[in-house]
């Protein structure tokens, strides 16, 4: 895969893709993980000298219909506080000149037209004919799995190069898959039970042992081979509902992290969002973080989204990656052939 450290950036126009498809409620960001992701990689075109990056992203599924709820100009406004050297234009894709005295600026929502999901090349070859990058940078680790017209058919036009977080994810998820260090536990959880059952398929090749928590425990998986190990018992509410793996699966569970060398993890064990439920996650991300001999993989936006609160309070927690795509690493890790990498230049 070539990356942007393969070509020379000096005096280039640059099209780069993000995934800035954020949380936000009430206009307020609540996680810019994404964002703060994207920065090494607009970073390093600013310091090679980038004539200007235009960065594209979608947010949500505004349906091909524009709206100020789905709008990505809160984003626009983060980056420039990332960012306080620099100034960032935020602009609809046919808005006039760019202002030259931005070295970045960032279009409006690419699923305000319904032609980007349709993988469009009138749509992408707009885009093209108002940026007129040299070149095309994938950053969106998030949105690989995906093929759009932003993602795949740009291919048509203008060579497509890897950004720092899309090489950084590939390294750290095809470590994982290819020559994992043993011993292998994935721990798997949520509440999308259906995502679930190719992953723990997946890993039974890889893994020596999987750890089932989450709904898809609490709702009666049964293990058909014996390094599945399955929560055994819940803590429940008063209505009876299992909504955190309880205390001898929790013990378990310490016992399996604490000798793994390689873990992935996605998929929070209980109802983690309420604090009664969320102990087995809690410790969890505590036994893995403070593990520094171990690669370990935190993926799904549930998850990371937990860990990156708790590593606000625990500074001694780390994890080799923290990815920032929920679906596309589920399929990478799945061993999907993914359309957004298969265009970048080898
Ligand atoms: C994600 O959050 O998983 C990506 O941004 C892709 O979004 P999508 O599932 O709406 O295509």
């Amino acid at each position: 895969m070539k990356t942007i450290r393969d070509i020379d950036i000096k005096d280039k126009i640059v099209l780069v893709r993000a995934d800035y498809n954020v949380p936000i409620e009430n206009g307020k960001i609540t996680s810019d993980l994404r964002i703060r992701a994207s920065l090494p990689t607009i970073n390093y075109l600013l310091e090679n000298g980038a004539k200007k990056i235009v960065i594209i992203s979608h947010l949500c599924r505004p349906d091909g219909k524009p709206s100020e709820e789905f709008s990505l100009a809160p984003v626009a406004k983060a980056i420039e506080k990332l960012l306080p050297k620099e100034k960032v234009e935020f602009k609809a894709k046919n808005a006039g000149k760019f202002d030259e005295k931005a070295r970045i600026a960032l279009l409006e929502n690419l699923r305000f037209d319904a032609r980007e999901e349709e993988n469009s090349e009138d749509f992408i070859k707009e885009i093209i004919d108002f940026v007129k990058p040299d070149f095309y940078v994938q950053d969106g680790f998030a949105v690989v799995h995906r093929a759009h017209a932003s993602t795949s058919a740009v291919a048509k036009f203008l060579p497509v190069y890897a950004g720092l977080l899309v090489e950084k994810e590939v390294k750290e998820l095809s470590g994982v898959i290819k020559n994992p260090e043993h011993p292998f536990v994935a721990v798997i959880g949520g509440s999308k039970v259906d995502d679930k059952t190719p992953l723990i398929k997946k890993f039974l090749s890889l893994a020596d042992k999987i750890i089932v928590g989450g709904k898809i425990a609490a709702d009666g998986y049964t293990a058909e081979d014996d390094r599945i190990y399955v929560a055994e018992d819940f803590d429940e509410n008063s209505a009876g509902e299992k909504l955190d793996v309880g205390p001898l699966a929790t013990i378990q569970i310490a016992k399996y992290l604490e000798d793994a060398k390689t873990i992935v993890w996605n998929g929070l064990l209980g109802k983690a969002e309420d604090p009664a439920y969320a102990t087995a996650s809690i410790l969890t991300a505590e036994i893995i973080g403070k593990n520094q001999d171990t690669k370990s993989v935190i993926c799904g936006g549930d998850t990371t989204g937990f860990v990156e609160e708790l590593m606000q309070d625990h500074k001694d927690l780390s994890y080799s990656l923290i990815s920032t795509g929920g679906g596309a690493a589920l399929e990478y890790l799945s061993g999907k052939n993914l359309p957004g990498l298969a265009v970048i230049e080898k």
